[in-house]
């Protein structure tokens, strides 16, 4: 009976999941748009601007921290994406997107330095005309842009629609899509889709987002807050069986980042790391990594696995009841 019941649940993921190989388990790694933002300011302050350099320098320090694994590829944060603001302000002459000047241009060498220590790089788009900070969009070019990815050595790609206009959204995030299948390069797809359709008050078809999507965003951004933590999974437990029976391998819920900095105290990130294991979604964390402390890193590494190991990677867990309570958490731990 029990193996009866797995293999119905294999079949029913199998059918749903864009199925191009990538993010089996969900995936892990860092991202820069927690902390660092659209800082591009790198005269006044290089070091955290964005820029090849803050890419490579927490590169460097996922190695050193042995947050990249490459003997076990299920636990290894193996995957840097960059945010918003990557980008030149125009696209060259024949349209296609350029890095800003802070990369040198080079998008291809950065993921070479990432490749030469498997890592996997990540860069964001936006399929309306511009990106939430102003950066070429890529309504119009959604073919050029997937090849150019390809071409630049890209394993993910977050495709967002701050611009975009919601009545495109089911049209075009598939054709995106299908461009990006069409380069014959596998990458893993983080899509913003049901977010936007949420904010409209649309109820989103998770079962065709999956189709499109490894992972799709069903909530707003997280803050480096508890209140935002809390919030977030709130409407998780609220609205669990819109999602939950579609998410498997290769189609996750995406619930934004796991945050190790100081927003929250040690015992909310316990917390938030239980909660977040528990709902098999990609862990993204967005700290600065010179500054992770030996606490937070230790949680990350290895308080999914040995408290939750049963968790994390197999189905999404539902929020069983909810009980009017008061959570203490002191924000200092003993
Ligand atoms: C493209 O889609 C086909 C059919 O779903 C799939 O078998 C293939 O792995 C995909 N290729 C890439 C590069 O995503
Ligand atoms: C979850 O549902 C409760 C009860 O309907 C509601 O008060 C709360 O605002 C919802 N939370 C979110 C984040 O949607």
């Amino acid at each position: 009976m029990r193996e009866t019941l797995l293999l119905l649940v294999l079949t029913l993921a199998g059918t749903f999941a864009l199925d191009n190989g990538v993010a089996l388990t969900p995936p892990k790694g860092w991202r820069s748009w927690e902390r660092f933002r659209c800082n591009t300011d790198c005269d006044n302050d290089p070091q955290n601007c964005i820029s090849s350099q803050l890419f490579e320098v927490m590169a460097d320090r996922m190695i050193e921290e042995k947050f990249v694994l490459d003997y076990d590829p299920e636990s290894s944060w193996d995957y840097i994406m960059l945010d918003d603001c990557w980008s030149d302000l125009k696209r060259d002459d024949d349209g296609k997107l350029r890095t800003s000047y802070s990369f040198g241009g080079r998008i291809q060498e950065l993921a070479d330095y990432m490749h030469a220590r498997k890592i996997k790089l990540g860069l964001h788009l936006d399929l309306g005309p511009r990106t939430c900070n102003g950066y070429p969009g890529s309504k119009g070019y959604f073919e050029q842009d997937a090849q150019t990815l390809a071409e630049w050595g890209v394993d993910m790609v977050h495709l967002d629609a701050c611009t975009a206009n919601v009545d495109d959204l089911d049209t075009d995030f598939p054709a995106m899509s299908n461009y990006l299948n069409k380069t014959g390069r596998p990458m893993y797809i983080s899509c913003g889709w049901p977010k936007y359709l949420l904010r409209k008050g649309i109820q989103p078809d998770y079962r065709k987002i999956a189709k499109y999507c490894n992972s799709w965003r069903v909530y707003e951004d997280v803050e480096d807050s508890w209140l935002s933590v809390t919030k977030a999974f709130d409407y998780y437990g609220n609205n669990t069986g819109h999602f939950n029976e579609i998410a498997g391998p290769g189609a996750w819920n995406d619930m934004g980042t796991v945050v190790g900095d100081y927003g929250l105290s040690y015992d909310e990130q316990r917390v938030q790391m239980a909660l977040w294991s528990m709902m098999s979604v990609p862990l993204f964390m967005s700290t600065d990594l010179r500054k992770l402390s030996t606490q937070s890193k230790d949680l990350l590494q290895n308080y999914w696995l040995e408290d939750l190991g049963g968790y994390y990677g197999n189905r999404p867990g539902y929020r069983f009841r909810k009980v009017r309570t008061e959570i203490l958490i002191s924000k200092y731990s003993a």
